[in-house]
């Protein structure tokens, strides 16, 4: 169900419930951090291992501060730079932040979400929101409300439009003086790089098989998908398949085999790509297709991200 009534979605979060919540990034699925039984239900509504820990929205930088034991100077630096944003920084816990929301790890991810509806929502209410995309586990994240309310379509979602930027935020924790990327995210590697020097990579370690958006296979349409540089050449090693290709700027060579074309960024903007990539890829699942073939992007800036997440999505 959906509803641009906040009060409405302050009082369903009041009394415990767990709410689509919009935000610049994707649609996340939200409760209150302090309600054990509401943090409970967001995990079973996603099928997502409680392994898996969530991170924390809050309204201002001092909500933050009030759960975490301290900044280290970069952090600071970053969250006063980006934030309202979409960076998510991993900072050493306070006792009160419940186990269940970090899945026991000492460490918690928070964010303020750049969003006007969900600032607004957050400043009313009494408690922060932890919130994971709004997708059921291993599926394409959402960005807008109705894509929300088609997964979970019992829950109430406050409708904010469609997410701005539209893939996930990027995720950072601090070691030492070094600042680790944990996740590829709507905030470019180059963008924080301008800010605090080179950073460590370790977006694809696999030893810690839960951290962020690291599982191997993530962010996934039903059907199959390629993500490659010559789409065509793939096209015409594929047989009998209800094939649709997603173009990056322009539809290279139409073909009769191909059921459907869409284009991510007319202008070649990778901000505007960014911004279609989930909803072109659940539109399309959505056409009973065997097959997407995606164009990849350039690999720079945001066309990092979004390669990565295409990869992601490719993996059986
Ligand atoms: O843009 C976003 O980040 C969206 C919106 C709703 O804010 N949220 C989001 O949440 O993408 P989720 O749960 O789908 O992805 C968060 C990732 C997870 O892969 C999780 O493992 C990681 O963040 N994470 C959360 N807390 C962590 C922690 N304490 N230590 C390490 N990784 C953590
Ligand atoms: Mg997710």
């Amino acid at each position: 169900m959906i509803t641009t009534d906040i009060e409405f979605i302050q009082e369903c979060l009041t009394r415990g419930e767990i709410v689509g919540l919009p935000t610049e990034t994707v649609y996340g699925l939200a409760a209150n951090i302090f309600d054990e039984q509401a943090i409970a239900r967001i995990f079973q509504t996603k099928n997502r291992p409680n392994s898996n820990p969530l991170i924390v929205h809050v309204p201002s930088y001092e909500h933050a501060r009030d759960l975490v034991k301290f900044f280290p100077p970069k952090a600071e630096h970053l969250a006063k730079y980006f934030w309202p944003g979409s960076l998510t920084l991993i900072l050493p816990k306070q006792a009160h932040v419940l186990d269940a929301v970090t899945a026991s790890q000492p460490r918690v991810a928070i964010r303020i979400p750049n969003h006007p509806i969900a600032l607004q929502l957050l400043e009313k209410l009494a408690f922060p929101l932890a919130a994971p995309s709004a997708n059921p586990y291993n599926r394409i994240s959402p960005t807008s409300a109705q894509q929300v309310d088609f997964y979970f379509p019992d829950i109430h979602t406050l409708d904010g439009g469609e997410c701005t930027a539209g893939l996930e935020s990027t995720i950072l924790s601090f070691e030492e003086d070094e600042v680790v990327l944990l996740r590829h995210g709507a905030i470019s590697v180059s963008d924080i790089e301008r800010q605090v020097g080179r950073i460590l990579n370790r977006t694809s370690h696999s030893e810690s098989p839960n951290s962020p958006g690291r599982n191997k296979k993530h962010y996934s349409p039903i059907c199959d998908l390629i993500v490659t540089y010559e789409p065509l050449f793939m096209l015409s090693a594929v047989q009998e398949k209800k094939v649709g290709i997603l173009w990056y700027d322009e539809v290279k060579i139409e073909s009769q085999k191909v059921h459907i074309n869409r284009v991510l960024a007319p202008t070649s903007s990778l901000q505007e790509a960014a911004r279609n990539l989930f909803k072109y890829l659940h539109q399309m699942e959505q056409m009973g297709l065997d097959l997407i073939i995606v164009e990849r992007l350039p690999d720079q800036g945001l066309g990092r991200t979004i390669n990565d997440r295409l990869e992601r999505a490719s993996v059986k």
